[in-house]
């Protein structure tokens, strides 16, 4: 897969990333089913526990605009070390990404790339 344009997309957005009390950047990046990408970062609160992760924001911003399904997503993080989706956001992600890929990375050149499925087996439904 090219990953070029979601990557770009990602690091776009990662500088709108609200993040004054973490200073911790994250921009997502989501490939829609008909090829579309959709962005979104980290969106923090005075109230910590309200801060919206970027992947979240992203899907959410998605399912308003009337996509459901996902091919992959890319997120880029501040630090050495990609950071990979928190839990909150992988059950999220799962709600209604199938097993996507996740592509995540550093604007240094530092990637890995996952199955959702790998990185939450046994997701929770309610089937
Ligand atoms: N954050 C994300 O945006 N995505 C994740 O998967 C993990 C963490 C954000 C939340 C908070 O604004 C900052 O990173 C530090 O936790």
């Amino acid at each position: 897969m090219d990953w070029s344009a979601l990557k770009a997309a990602a690091l776009a957005v990662q500088q709108r990333a609200y993040a004054p009390y973490s200073d911790y950047r994250v921009g997502a990046a989501l490939l829609t089913e008909d090829g579309g990408i959709v962005t979104g970062c980290n969106v923090e609160n005075a109230t910590f526990g309200a801060t919206c992760c970027a992947e979240r924001t992203a899907v959410f911003s998605a399912v308003a605009a009337g996509h459901r399904s996902f091919r992959a997503i890319a997120v880029v993080t501040s630090g050495a070390e990609p950071g990979t989706p928190c839990g909150i956001c992988r059950q999220v992600l799962a709600e209604f990404g199938g097993d996507m890929d996740v592509l995540c990375f550093t604007p240094g050149g530092a990637e890995q790339t996952h199955r959702l499925s790998q990185l939450l087996p046994f997701a929770f439904t309610l089937k």
